[in-house]
Formats: structure tokens, C-alpha cells, sequence
């Protein structure tokens, strides 16, 4: 079988099929995603059910599994393993949860502009996404080209950030949503991480404009002119053109490229179920990332 690819997007986005995900990939399989994500940054797969331990097999074909923000939390888990990461609103008990409560908090950051784990070194290259359960309405998620969102900035404005970085933050987006009850260990517990605002995707080769609701401070500007500008250029990066919406049905994979996309979840009625499960890699020179 081979890879075929069709567009969901002007700039970025395809839709993949060909390839049996619940089957070991050989590797050209592998080879031959890598160089669709480099092309499209995100790629949706539409009827692949699959157990956790397939989908973790499937993730571990391209780089070691990591488990970000657990280890700031420390929660008891609703997934055995924990290098699958609960996107859902449902507690230990198969209950929805409360709808204040600490689980549904995370989701809410969720719905923020952001790239997986910026906020640690290494930060995080792919994430796969996999939808059990979706509400009947709302709860699409979307994603952003950010290839794209650098290339349309003005020259004078390419020029003014080709040497900035910002330091993205785990816990920033839990403060703006009004979530600051953390011990000063959960609030060390991942170094914030520093990122020059253009980089080189290495896949690609495209310059990137890497913002998003983790970036809280530019390293040697005040901080409300830094979170002013930042806002700025994360309103450029998510401009409606730059965005693909992704609506899920159940047996959905979706991978993307977190060192070239943003995305954000949508809100929707949480009264009705929705079970998603991440999974996602670092950018370690381990990753099975080879460039082609
Ligand atoms: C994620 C995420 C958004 C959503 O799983 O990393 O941000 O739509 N999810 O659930
Ligand atoms: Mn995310």
C-alpha cells in the first residue's frame, strides 16, 4: 500500500490515506509521512480505530513518547499508560467530570492558541491525536500554518524579530485562566523554555514564525510591550486564512507538526462526551525525523 495525499487546505493540511496506522509502518512508510508532514504540517487520517497500544506503537515509530505537563500535575490518570495523554471530560469513574473541575480547567487552556510543550526543551515535534467519542456539535479543532503566517509579515517587520526570543511558559495559560493554586514546586517543576521567534524548520526548510499563548515574555523587552507584540503576532499567525478547522468523527487520527503549526481546540456543550487520546514526541535527535 502507499501513501496517498489530498489537500484540505490552500497552504497546508492533507487528507492521508493508504496506509493501514494500526499495522507496523515499514520504513519507508515512515519516510514517506515524514516528507507529507514537511509538506503539509498536519495530516488527517479518517477511519483508523485503534487500541491505546496500537496507537502508541504507531507514535513510537517516529521518536520517543513524552508526557509534558504530567509531570507538573501528578494527577491520577484515567489511561493506564501514561504516555497517552486524556484529551476527554470524563473522570476515573467513566462520569463526566464536574465542570469545575481541575481536568476540565487543562481542556480550557486547550482551547488556546498553542504548540504542544513549547514551554520545555526539547520541545514537543509531532503530536497524533485519536477521537473515540464527540459531541454532537462543536469541539472541531483547528490549526495554523505558521510557514505561512511568516512569509505574509511585512519586511520591516521579518527584519525587527529575525533575532528576538521569547520564553514560553507551562503554567502561563493556567494564570490567564485564573488557575494560580499551585505549590512552588509544580511551578518549577518544567524550566521555561526559550525560542528565537523565527526559526528554520528542519524538515522543510521554511522559516517559521513560532508564537503562542505559552510565549509570555520577550527576552530583554518590558513585559506588557512584550505581551502586547506577542498578541499582535499571534493574531497575524491565526488570521482566518492561515487556519484549517478540523471536524472529528469518531476513528479520526490527526498528526501534526508542532514546530510549524499552532492549533486550538473549540468550545462545545460539556454535558456531552468528548474522549480524545494524544500522543506526543519531542524534537530529540532520537526522533525518527529524517529530513528528506
Ligand atoms: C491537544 C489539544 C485540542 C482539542 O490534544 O494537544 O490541544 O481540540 N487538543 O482537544
Ligand atoms: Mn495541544
Amino acid at each position: 500500500m502507499t501513501l496517498r495525499l489530498q489537500a484540505l487546505h490552500p497552504l497546508f493540511a492533507a487528507q492521508a490515506s493508504g496506509l493501514d496506522l494500526t499495522q507496523a509502518l515499514s520504513a519507508q512508510d515512515v519516510k514517506d509521512i515524514n516528507a507529507a508532514m514537511n509538506h503539509y504540517a498536519v495530516l488527517v487520517w479518517r477511519d483508523q480505530p485503534m487500541s491505546p497500544a496500537q496507537q502508541i506503537a504507531l507514535s513510537e515509530s517516529f521518536g520517543p513518547l513524552d508526557i509534558g505537563l504530567k509531570r507538573v500535575f501528578k494527577r491520577k490518570e484515567r489511561l493506564d499508560d501514561e504516555r497517552l495523554i486524556d484529551i476527554s471530560n470524563v473522570d476515573l469513574n467513566g462520569e463526566l467530570h464536574r465542570r469545575d473541575s481541575p481536568k476540565n480547567l487543562s481542556s480550557f487552556a486547550n482551547q488556546l492558541w498553542h504548540s504542544d510543550s513549547s514551554f520545555m526543551s526539547p520541545k514537543a515535534a509531532y503530536s497524533m491525536l485519536h477521537a473515540l467519542v464527540i459531541p454532537s456539535e462543536g469541539g472541531n479543532t483547528e490549526f495554523c500554518d505558521l510557514r505561512a503566517a511568516y512569509d505574509a509579515l511585512p519586511l520591516d517587520l521579518k527584519e525587527e524579530i529575525q533575532d528576538l526570543s521569547a520564553e514560553h511558559y507551562a503554567l502561563h495559560t493556567r494564570l490567564l485562566l485564573g488557575d494560580n493554586a499551585y505549590t512552588d514546586e509544580q511551578k518549577k517543576a518544567i524550566e521555561p523554555a526559550v525560542w528565537p521567534l523565527v526559526s528554520v524548520h528542519p524538515g522543510s526548510k521554511r522559516q517559521v514564525l513560532f508564537v503562542g499563548v505559552h510565549a509570555h515574555k520577550i527576552m530583554g523587552w518590558p513585559i506588557a510591550e512584550a505581551r502586547i507584540f506577542l498578541s499582535d503576532l499571534l493574531e497575524h499567525a491565526t488570521q482566518r486564512s492561515f487556519v484549517y478547522a478540523h471536524q472529528w468523527q469518531v476513528g479520526d487520527l490527526v498528526m501534526w507538526d508542532n514546530r510549524s503549526t499552532l492549533h486550538r481546540g473549540r468550545r462545545y456543550d460539556l454535558n456531552q462526551r468528548r474522549e480524545l487520546r494524544r500522543t506526543t514526541f519531542n524534537d530529540v535527535p532520537e526522533a525518527n525525523l529524517a529530513a528528506v
